[in-house]
């Protein structure tokens, strides 16, 4: 500083140059830097001015310092109203751009469903792990033996063209029924066997209650003194708890190779309560699954002893049990991914 310059127009010149360099300020991070700039100690417009004591008159010395002093309490001051006005201001906006008006209508959701047929194996899951049941998973691809053979089906026996099969090879197939598990199960030698199996079935059929791709779920019980009044027990809960109380069972003598006696299971028409419908075609009975005693020659075949024990079987073919819940009339609406029908039937 000239000598010749008098403090109190130097201290005004600086202030002067602040409050314009201020003036041009916008937001509370300009303000931050310009401090910073400003106020350092070796090269800020006010942060430095101390050291230009030595340049400074004797006399002038004491009011320089309180000069400076009140200039930089001064200056504090702005960038501190300045930091607050632009932080206010800030805050504002981003309350305004953040705004939710929670009166407008929420999106639609659109929440999917599980498949009818899986609601309706889980169904049977639950039914059947209360009383007990274990749950075998068998293979698609299976072996002639255990889907076939080993169920008193041998080559040649007309029973085989009751289910067109599709060959993989002539010792591999795609299993036709979830009787094969039952071998399976036979074949690890733990007894007493209380088991379900569900799963995926292939047949070369194609109509409006066939597919070639369906899901069926067997059950296997062997243990000492099982009968088929055993069987009529169990299936009597499986239909009341599929369809409603009251739900119930009636047997027919039928034929598998794998069971005998062997029974075509009825249940008693849901929709008029056994007064005859168009559902039951007047009968009051609606077959929906295949089951029996299992026969001496298929447990003796798994080592099993037949003077000891016995065994109980059924095949249920879940998708038919969708199609009469749900009421679809057509087994290709199961698999077409249409959403319109899937769509209707929740849990
Ligand atoms: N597997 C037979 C079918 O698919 C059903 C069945 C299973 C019959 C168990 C008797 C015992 O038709």
């Amino acid at each position: 500083m000239a000598d010749n310059m008098d403090v109190k127009e130097r201290i005004l010149e600086v202030r002067k140059q602040v409050e314009d360099d201020l003036a041009l300020l916008r937001d509370s991070k300009s303000v931050y830097e310009a401090k910073k700039k400003i106020m350092d100690g070796k090269t800020g417009v006010i942060g430095s001015m101390m050291r230009e004591m030595g340049k400074i008159a004797k006399e002038q010395r004491a009011e320089f310092g309180r000069s400076v002093n009140e200039l930089r309490d001064w200056a504090e001051k702005r960038f501190a109203e300045l930091n607050e006005e632009f932080r206010k201001k800030e805050l504002e906006a981003r309350y305004e751009s953040e705004k939710i008006d929670v009166t407008l209508p929420p999106k639609k959701i659109r929440a999917g469903s599980l498949h009818p047929v899986t609601l309706v194996t889980n169904e049977l899951i639950d039914i059947f792990s209360s009383m007990g049941f274990e749950i075998y998973e068998g293979t698609e691809i299976e072996k002639d033996y255990y889907n076939f053979t080993a169920l008193n089906i041998p080559a040649d026996h007309p029973a085989r063209d009751m289910q067109d099969t599709f060959y993989l090879s002539p010792e591999f197939l795609l299993r036709t029924q979830t009787s094969a598990g039952q071998i399976h199960v036979m074949e690890r030698g733990k007894l007493p066997i209380k088991v379900i199996s569900p799963g995926k079935v292939f047949r070369s059929d194609d109509d409006a209650t066939h597919s070639p791709m369906f899901s069926q779920m067997e059950g296997l019980v062997v243990d000492k003194g099982i009968t088929l009044g055993d069987l009529q027990g169990m299936l009597n809960r499986l239909v009341e708890n599929v369809f409603g109380p009251g739900t119930t069972t009636r047997l027919r003598p039928s034929y598998f190779p794998f069971t005998e006696p062997s029974v075509e299971v009825d249940v008693s028409c849901f929709a008029c309560h056994g007064k005859g419908c168009r559902l039951c075609k007047g009968t009051g009975w609606i077959e929906v699954l295949g089951a029996g005693v299992v026969n001496n020659k298929v447990l003796e075949g798994c080592g099993i002893d037949t003077e000891l024990y016995s065994g109980i079987a059924f095949g249920v073919g879940i998708d038919r049990l969708a199609m009469l819940k749900y009421g679809y009339n057509n087994i290709k609406l199961l698999f077409e991914s249409d959403l319109r029908v899937l769509g209707q039937v929740k849990e």
